[in-house]
C-alpha cells in the first residue's frame, strides 16, 4: 500500500479527497470548485444542544458513487450529522451542499425532493402495515398527497397508485423481499426490517442514502445479504451511500473511504485499512472506552 513507504503520514493527509480543498464556499460551481464528483459537502458545521456541542466545526466530503463509512465512538456526533444533513434539525452554523446546491436549513421534505434519503426505524404504527404498504407510502409522502387531488383527479390518483405499486414490486424484487410483500412489518426479523428500511429509501430513486447502523442487531447470514444489497444498489442504481456502522466486517468489506469522527469533528479519513491502523482512531476509541469505564 502506498502509505507504507517512508514515515507514514497522518491519515488525515493520505486521502485525495482533500486535493484542491477549500473551494469558493458560496458557490460550489464557482472558480474554486474542482470537485464535481463531490456529491455531498459539509463545511464547518456546528450543532449545539443547549450546552452540548454535538457537532463541532465538522467538514467532510462524499464522492459520488462511493460507499462512505462513518465511524466514531458513542456520542461522536454521527447521528446528529445525519440529522443535520437530512434537514431533520437545523445547524447552529456551517454549510451543507448537495450536488453543489446549498441545503443547510432546508427541511427534510426538501432534501428528500432533492434525492437525499435516510433510513428510519419502522415506527410502531407502520408495523401493522404490510411490507408492500410500507413501501407504497414513501412516494405518497413525497408527493405531499393533497386531499383535493383525490376528488378532483381520481383517475390520476389511480394511475399514480399503479405506478407506485409497480415500483414497490421492482424494489422488493431487487432486494429479494417479494415473498414478504403481504407480511406485516411487525412480524419481520431484525435483518428483514433493516432491508425494508433500505427498500423504503430506494422507492424514489435517491441520489444519496444515509444509513444509520444498517447492521445493528442483524444475524450474520442476513448481514451478508444487506451488505450485498447495498453494494448492488450502489453499482446498479447509482446510489451514493454514507453508512454509520460499528461492525468492522461490514465496514471493511463495503466502505471506502471511511471517515472517523470524535467529539463532533472529523479526526481521520482513509481506506478501511488506513483507518484501522490509524493511531488517532485508536486513541479516540480507547479514550472513549476509558471514559465509559470511569
Ligand atoms: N436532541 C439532543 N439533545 C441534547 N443532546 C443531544 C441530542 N442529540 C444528541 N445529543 C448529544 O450530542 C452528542 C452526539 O450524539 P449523537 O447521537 O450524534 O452521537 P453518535 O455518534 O450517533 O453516537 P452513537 O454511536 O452512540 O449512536 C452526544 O453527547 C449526545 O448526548
Ligand atoms: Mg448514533
Amino acid at each position: 500500500m502506498e502509505m507504507a513507504e517512508s514515515a507514514a503520514p497522518p491519515v488525515q493527509q493520505t486521502q485525495p479527497l482533500e486535493e484542491g480543498a477549500a473551494p469558493s464556499q458560496e458557490s460550489m460551481w464557482g472558480d474554486g470548485w474542482k470537485g464535481q464528483d463531490r456529491i455531498l459537502v459539509v463545511r464547518d458545521l456546528v450543532k449545539d444542544f443547549g450546552g452540548v456541542r454535538a457537532v463541532n466545526h465538522c467538514s467532510l466530503e462524499v464522492l459520488q458513487g462511493s460507499i462512505t463509512g462513518l465511524i466514531g465512538p458513542n456520542g461522536a456526533g454521527k447521528t446528529t450529522l445525519f440529522n443535520l444533513v437530512s434537514g431533520a434539525i437545523p445547524p447552529t452554523s456551517g454549510k451543507i451542499f448537495l450536488g453543489g446546491r446549498r441545503i443547510d436549513g432546508m427541511k427534510m421534505h426538501q432534501t428528500f425532493d432533492l434525492g437525499l434519503m435516510r433510513t428510519f426505524q419502522i415506527p410502531r404504527e407502520m408495523g401493522r402495515m404490510t411490507v408492500l404498504e410500507n413501501l407504497m407510502l414513501v412516494p405518497e409522502q413525497q408527493l405531499g398527497e393533497r386531499v383535493w387531488a383525490s376528488w378532483l383527479l381520481p383517475w390520476r390518483v389511480i394511475r399514480q397508485e399503479r405506478r407506485i405499486e409497480e415500483k414497490a414490486f421492482e424494489v422488493m424484487d431487487f432486494l429479494k423481499l417479494s415473498h414478504l410483500a403481504n407480511d406485516y412489518a411487525d412480524t419481520l426479523s431484525g435483518g428483514q426490517k433493516k432491508l425494508l428500511e433500505i427498500a423504503r429509501t430506494l422507492m424514489t430513486d435517491p441520489q444519496v442514502v444515509l444509513l444509520d447502523e444498517p447492521a445493528a442487531g442483524v444475524n450474520r447470514m442476513l448481514l451478508r445479504d444487506i451488505a450485498a444489497s447495498i453494494l448492488r444498489a450502489s453499482v446498479e442504481r447509482d446510489v451514493t451511500f454514507v453508512i454509520i456502522e460499528h461492525d468492522m466486517k461490514v465496514l471493511m468489506s463495503l466502505c471506502d473511504p471511511v471517515i472517523c469522527m470524535a467529539n463532533g469533528s472529523v479526526i481521520a479519513k482513509g481506506t478501511p485499512t488506513q483507518i484501522r491502523e490509524s493511531p488517532q482512531v485508536m486513541e479516540a476509541y480507547l479514550g472513549g472506552a476509558a471514559d465509559d469505564a470511569a
